[in-house]
């Protein structure tokens, strides 16, 4: 089924914004029903993570510059319940509280499409130091872990995901998963797409903490769905995994021994909602013709990745190309960056400079550790400059293969920036917004519907990447929008401000309002 991408398209087709559909939406939001951000079991205990864990403290620049980690170092790592509270904390954990008149806000490691939250981590492990094997579920609310399973499921694991040597080798595996109704409830069946930009942000906190500790590790989107959904205790229908990440590859030395296919079992959990959840089919026939059912069907599947033919950017309609300029920027810790982000509610109008652009840029040529993007990227970068210093104003094509930037369009301005992100303000206001695209027809054409899923988990990464560069190298911060009402392809968008308005963000949670993604 997932060879048969027509699913994909049509789902991207009848779930793409229009000035039509935007203005003429019925939708409202049952504030009265908003799904609760924490998944609690109300019939299994949880236990306390320690707090006292160590800190990802690389410069951050250093470290997305960084092509991988050496596995020398990667064996030499005490691996422990303390380093994965640290990755759990730094990848989706609550990292602050902000108090308003009316409660508190929980801010996390990392940002999500209208503060909705819909990914859950879980955690295949062996035997490590304060934590029996198992397999687990993390809650960033209590800061506790959850036993499902006891006993060492690695090997089931890695079978599932086309008998990965990875997993086998790693001490545990981080599983991201979406649970539906948590951003349908505002996004409705769109929301399909958030399931990958909102665990996208999430992996790149993930992979930059690992190798911030000198982890080497992977994200892995190739796995037979059932299989890995039945391990984590998931309710069919409701939440599903998106990603797998072995971290610390290659440190578990001992092979895992073979386990049991563990029995169904769907523990019960505290309701999302007081009322009903709405269903929308769209999503899951997507999901349903996206998955693969087989290790074989899996190994197939990620050894196509490599054969997709992207064509060589045309260089007709270019009207002026430039060399970006990076340069060795100052840099924060990667754990400053990600306890002082924040999405920017308000930009100022400043211009960046040409080498703050460059360095955004630059950072993209940089490799992921996955089974797709380190193959091929399935992502083009374009932008509009609206106040980029030496820089002419207008709209862009990102050439990563030669490091060019190309003017396409030098009619573009700021309305045309905040028209594309659905006339959102900061998407005018800003200085520079990029727009990801993805040749969908020819990437599904190789990848079938699951092509559908690498497209918008990529721009996820990218942008929480981005966030990283951005935070750390001006110290100011930006935002994530979503697609263009006019565009063919697939896209997600992001921007970059001159500088950045605390208060306005803060008020704009305090009004209950959040964007309009
Ligand atoms: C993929 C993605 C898309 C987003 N789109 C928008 C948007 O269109 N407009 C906006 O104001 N904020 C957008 N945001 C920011 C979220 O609203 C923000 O992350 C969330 O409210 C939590 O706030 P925080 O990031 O400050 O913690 C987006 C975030 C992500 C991850």
């Amino acid at each position: 089924m997932n060879e048969d991408s027509k699913y994909a398209l049509k789902y991207h087709e009848e779930t793409k914004h229009s000035e039509f559909n935007i203005r003429s939406s019925s939708h409202y939001l049952d504030w009265d029903n908003k799904p609760k951000a924490f998944k609690f079991y109300s019939k299994i205990p949880s236990t306390a993570l320690p707090v006292d864990f160590p800190t990802p403290d690389q410069n951050v620049v250093t470290m997305i510059d960084t092509v991988q980690v050496s596995s020398s170092v990667s064996a030499n790592i005490d691996i422990d319940i303390k380093l994965l509270s640290s990755l759990l904390f730094f990848s989706s954990g609550i990292t602050r509280q902000i108090k308003f008149p009316h409660g508190k806000y929980l801010m996390r490691a990392a940002p999500a499409t209208g503060a909705l939250y819909p990914i859950e981590v879980y955690i295949v492990s062996k035997n490590i130091n304060g934590l029996q094997a198992g397999i687990y579920h993390f809650c960033p609310g209590q800061f506790t872990v959850t036993i499902l399973r006891e006993g060492d499921y690695r090997l089931l694991l890695a079978e599932a995901a086309g008998d990965n040597d990875q997993i086998k080798n790693s001490p545990f595996t981080i599983i991201l998963t979406s649970i539906a109704w948590r951003n349908a409830w505002k996004y409705q069946a769109r929301s399909y797409r958030h399931w990958f930009w909102d665990s996208g942000v999430i992996a790149a906190n993930l992979i930059a903490t690992a190798m911030s500790f000198g982890l080497d590790t992977k994200l892995i989107l190739g796995f037979v769905d059932k299989v890995v959904n039945n391990m984590l205790c998931l309710d069919e229908g409701k939440e599903a995994s998106v990603v797998l990440a072995p971290i610390g590859i290659g440190c578990s030395q001992e092979k895992p021994k073979k386990t049991e296919y563990p029995s169904r079992f769907v523990p019960d959990i505290v309701p999302l909602s007081k009322n009903k959840e709405i269903e929308y089919p769209q999503i899951w026939e997507l999901h349903n013709a996206s998955s693969l059912n087989s290790s074989e069907e899996v190994r197939k599947w990620t050894d196509s990745v490599p054969m997709i033919q992207f064509q060589e950017p045309e260089k007709a309609g270019i009207m002026e190309s430039k060399q970006i300029e990076p340069r060795p920027a100052i840099s924060q810790s990667l754990s400053n960056v990600i306890l002082l982000r924040g999405s920017t509610r308000k930009f100022s109008r400043q211009p960046i400079a040409f080498e703050q652009l460059s360095n955004i840029l630059y950072s993209l040529t940089r490799r992921i550790n996955s089974d797709f993007i380190d193959k091929k990227s399935m992502i083009d970068i374009y932008f509009i400059a609206n106040e980029v210093s030496n820089l002419q104003s207008g709209a862009y094509f990102f050439n990563r293969r030669d490091n060019s930037i190309n003017l396409l369009n030098s009619n573009v301005n700021r309305n045309t920036s905040g028209y594309l992100c659905l006339e959102q303000p900061l998407f005018s206001d800003a200085s520079v917004v990029f727009y990801m695209m993805a040749n969908l027809k020819l990437i599904l054409k190789t990848l079938g519907n699951r092509g559908y899923r690498l497209c918008q988990f990529e721009s996820g990464i990218i942008a929480g990447r981005w966030r990283f560069r951005i935070r750390s190298a001006s110290g100011s911060n930006c935002s994530a929008s979503m697609p263009s009402p006019t565009r063919r392809r697939t896209s997600c968008s992001g921007s970059i401000p001159g500088s950045r308005s605390c208060s306005a963000r803060e008020s704009s949670r305090a009004a209950g309002t959040s964007s309009a993604s």
